[in-house]
C-alpha cells in the first residue's frame, strides 16, 4: 500500500471500507499486525507503554527513529508512519523538515505524523512540497496534556468543537493525507470527517471515522487501566502472568527442563 492509496480511501458513511491502524513499535509486532492492517503507527505513546513514563513528552527522535526502523523491517505491506516526537517540529517548519527528513531517512517510514491544527498548517506544507508525507492528529492531542490539563474528551463545547473543526480542514487544506481524530463527541467526529478531503481516522472518535486506530498493546489487554474508548480483545497480561507462574514453579520444582530440552552427549 502507498500513501496516495490510504488518501483516497474516504469511506462516505456506510459505502467503503473504513481504514484500519494499530501502533507497532518492534520488528516481530510488526511482522504479527501487518497482514491486518492498511497502516502501522510508530506512536510516541511508545513513551508510555515501552519506556515506562509518565507522558509522551520526554519521547526523543532517536527513540522513535530507532523502533521506526524496527517496524519497517518487520512490515511488508502496510504504511508505516511514525510520529514525531514532543519539540522536534514545533519551533518552525525548518526544524520539522530536518526532524522528518531524519526520520524518514533513518528508519525507511513512509511518513509522519505531527500533532496540531490551524498552528501546523504552514509546517504541513512545507513538508508535503518536499517530498514527506504527513498525517495530521487533532482533538486530544497527548503532547499537549500540560496546556489541555489531562486526557479528557475534547470538543464538548461549541468553541472547542468549531475549533477542531477548523484544525482539521487547515490540515486538509494544507496537504495532509489523513488526519486522526483523537478523544472526540461522535457529532464532532461526523463533522470533521465530512469537512475534510483526506480520510479520518478516529481513535476514541465513534465509528463515523473513515478509519480507526488503537494502541496495540491497549486492545491486546495488557495494560490493567486503558481509555473508555479501548476494547480489549484479549487479556493477554493474564495470559503472561500465568505462563510466567508456571515457568517459575517449574524451575523451582525442578521439573523444567526435561529430557526433552537437554543436550546428550554423542554415544
Ligand atoms: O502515539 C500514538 O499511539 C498515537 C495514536 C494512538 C493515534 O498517536
Ligand atoms: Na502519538
Amino acid at each position: 500500500l502507498t500513501v496516495p492509496q490510504i488518501r483516497t480511501r474516504k469511506t462516505d458513511g456506510s459505502s467503503g471500507k473504513p481504514l484500519v491502524m494499530l501502533t507497532a513499535y518492534t520488528a516481530r509486532q510488526a511482522q504479527l499486525l501487518d497482514a491486518h492492517c492498511d497502516l502501522l503507527l510508530v506512536g510516541d505513546s511508545l513513551g508510555q507503554v515501552i519506556y515506562g513514563l509518565p507522558s509522551t513528552i520526554p519521547v526523543t527522535l532517536e527513540m522513535m527513529s530507532n523502533h521506526a526502523a524496527a517496524v519497517v523491517r518487520g512490515s511488508y505491506h502496510s504504511v508505516v508512519i511514525v510520529d514525531m516526537p514532543f519539540g522536534s517540529y514545533e519551533a518552525g517548519k525548518e526544524q520539522a523538515f530536518e526532524s522528518a527528513a531524519r526520520l524518514l531517512k533513518e528508519s525507511g517510514a513512509a511518513g509522519v505524523k505531527l500533532e496540531g491544527g490551524a498552528a501546523m498548517a504552514e509546517t504541513v506544507a512545507f513538508l508535503v512540497a518536499r517530498g514527506i508525507p504527513v498525517m495530521g492528529h487533532v482533538g486530544l492531542t497527548p503532547q499537549a496534556v500540560n496546556v489541555l490539563g489531562g486526557y479528557m474528551a475534547r470538543g464538548r463545547d461549541d468553541k472547542e468543537a468549531e475549533k477542531i473543526t477548523s484544525d482539521a480542514k487547515a490540515l486538509d487544506d494544507a496537504g495532509a493525507f489523513a488526519i486522526v481524530v483523537e478523544g472526540v463527541v461522535e457529532p464532532i467526529a461526523i463533522e470533521v470527517t465530512r469537512a475534510v478531503s483526506c480520510p479520518t481516522i478516529g481513535i476514541g472518535a465513534s465509528a463515523q471515522c473513515d478509519g480507526q486506530v488503537l494502541v496495540t498493546e491497549d486492545m491486546l489487554g495488557m495494560f490493567e487501566r486503558v481509555p473508555r474508548f479501548v476494547k480489549k480483545y484479549d487479556d493477554i497480561a493474564e495470559r503472561i502472568g500465568d505462563t510466567v507462574a508456571r515457568y517459575a514453579t517449574e524451575v523451582r520444582e525442578r521439573s523444567f527442563p526435561t529430557s526433552d530440552q537437554t543436550y546428550k552427549a554423542k554415544s
